[in-house]
């Protein structure tokens, strides 16, 4: 039997090294506040739909259930999460500041970095409408990333500049999606024809400098005369980027051609690359946004982000490998008819913190001692059959090999 085409398996050592990051997560999250939330791993698919159009359908795992439900795994948590939020936390004291590691599953074609089953650790900040409020969920996101991979880049945008100077252009619907798109996946060369056959000199050469991130802030608050909306939206990314300095975010870079694939975002919206990962380099994306309303609530300001934990992780620098190796305290070995003594040893062992295996095979010393090694024990604890009739076991150091005659009561009572 294979696994399904785009899932992995996830044995011992790598969970290990997976927890120990999510646990960093965590930390940081909670550092900052946040609350966790687990909403379920598949929704009505309506949600998602509502969220982002019919044309997410093609992305999904969706299915019609026995009572003949239209059904959706999950592609992302946020959208769940907002409905969560309309349902039970609308009336709950703002800032909403929530958390999550889960699943995640979209129908793509499967590449490094890519899978149909991936993992997700977000953050949402719901009824908080300021810059300092979007500032210190990247500076979190940030925080989180270099937590795990230092070599990570942070690029900022606001949606509301493009999108604004393109409907002063008086371009339609269709044309500014199409332009937008053409901005997302980075196609200069496509953007300039398009706007070149569409809209006079001037305007294309605003729009390209704009995308090309080609002038410095203060020439590009001169081309936004003529775009007083864009104008705005810009003194809002200007704020960010100060308030995530003086937050000691280093290295935030202004990307005005970030436009996060024309989802559901409203205005900041926030990359994180790591480089060295080629083309599945996006390890994190997030922004402001408004579903609250679509889902039957009132309308309410959000920001939030997902770190694609499986593509951080490929990132991380591995410094820390060291403690990924599952480490055992102690490995209990019974010589001759004594598994009843091990196993009253295993049970005091453990009950005092202590990390503890014991042979559950019968085996003889030597192959032990060798599964012992393997399993990168500090201590063979060892019981014979002579050592139990007179109470005593011995402790083997691993590291030195020296032994340790002890007295069989005193380790069970905790001596
Ligand atoms: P997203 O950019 O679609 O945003 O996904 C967030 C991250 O998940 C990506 O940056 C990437 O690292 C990872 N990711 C996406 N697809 C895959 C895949 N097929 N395999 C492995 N990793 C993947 C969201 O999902 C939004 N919900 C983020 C957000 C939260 N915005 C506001 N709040």
């Amino acid at each position: 039997m294979q696994r399904p085409r785009g899932t992995r398996d996830f044995l011992p050592s790598e969970m290990r090294r997976r927890r120990l990051a999510e646990n960093k997560l965590r930390e940081v999250a909670e550092s900052y506040g946040y609350g966790e939330i687990a909403t379920p791993t598949f929704e009505e698919e309506e949600l998602f739909i509502i969220r982002s159009g019919e044309g997410i359908v093609q992305e999904l795992y969706n299915f019609e259930d026995k009572g003949g439900r239209r059904i959706a795994l999950r592609p992302e948590l946020t959208a769940p999460v907002m409905r969560a939020y309309v349902a039970d936390m609308q009336f709950e004291p703002k800032p909403i500041k929530l958390y999550y590691v889960g699943n995640a599953f979209r129908y793509e074609r499967p590449q490094s970095g890519r899978y149909r089953e991936f993992w997700q650790f977000g953050a949402e900040v719901i009824g908080a409408d300021t810059a300092v409020a979007t500032a210190e969920c990247i500076a979190m996101a940030v925080e989180m990333a270099r937590s795990i991979a230092c070599n990570v880049v942070l690029k900022v945008g606001h949606i509301g500049i493009l999108r604004s100077m393109l409907r002063e252009t008086g371009m339609d619907e269709e044309e500014q999606k199409k332009v937008l798109r053409l901005v997302d996946k980075g196609e200069v060369q496509d953007l300039e024809e398009t706007l070149l056959g569409r809209l006079d000199k001037e305007k294309s050469q605003d729009l390209l400098s704009v995308v090309r991130n080609a002038s410095s802030p203060g020439d590009i608050m001169n081309k936004l005369v003529q775009y007083p909306q864009a104008r705005e939206c810009f003194q809002k990314l200007q704020d960010v980027m100060e308030l995530l300095s003086i937050m000691g975010v280093e290295n935030a870079e202004t990307d005005l051609a970030v436009v996060r694939g024309l989802d559901y975002y409203t205005g900041i919206v926030f990359e994180i690359e790591a480089p060295e990962l080629g083309a599945e380099k996006q390890v994190c994306g997030g922004g402001e946004y408004r579903l609250a309303h679509l889902f039957g609530g009132t309308d309410v300001a959000t920001v939030g982000f997902a770190i694609g934990f499986d593509r951080i992780l490929l990132a991380s620098d591995g410094a820390d490998s060291g403690d990924l190796l599952p480490v055992l305290d102690y490995y209990i070995i019974s010589i001759g008819d004594t598994m009843r003594e091990c196993a009253a040893l295993a049970k005091a062992l453990r009950s005092r913190g202590k990390k503890v295996d014991m042979d559950l095979m019968g085996r003889n010393l030597r192959k032990a001692m060798k599964y012992a090694s393997s399993r990168n024990a500090k201590t063979a604890v060892i019981v014979g059959e002579r050592d139990a009739a007179e109470g005593k076991c011995t402790f083997h150091d691993m590291a030195t090999g020296e032994d340790e005659v002890r007295s069989m009561d005193d380790v069970l009572s905790g001596g």
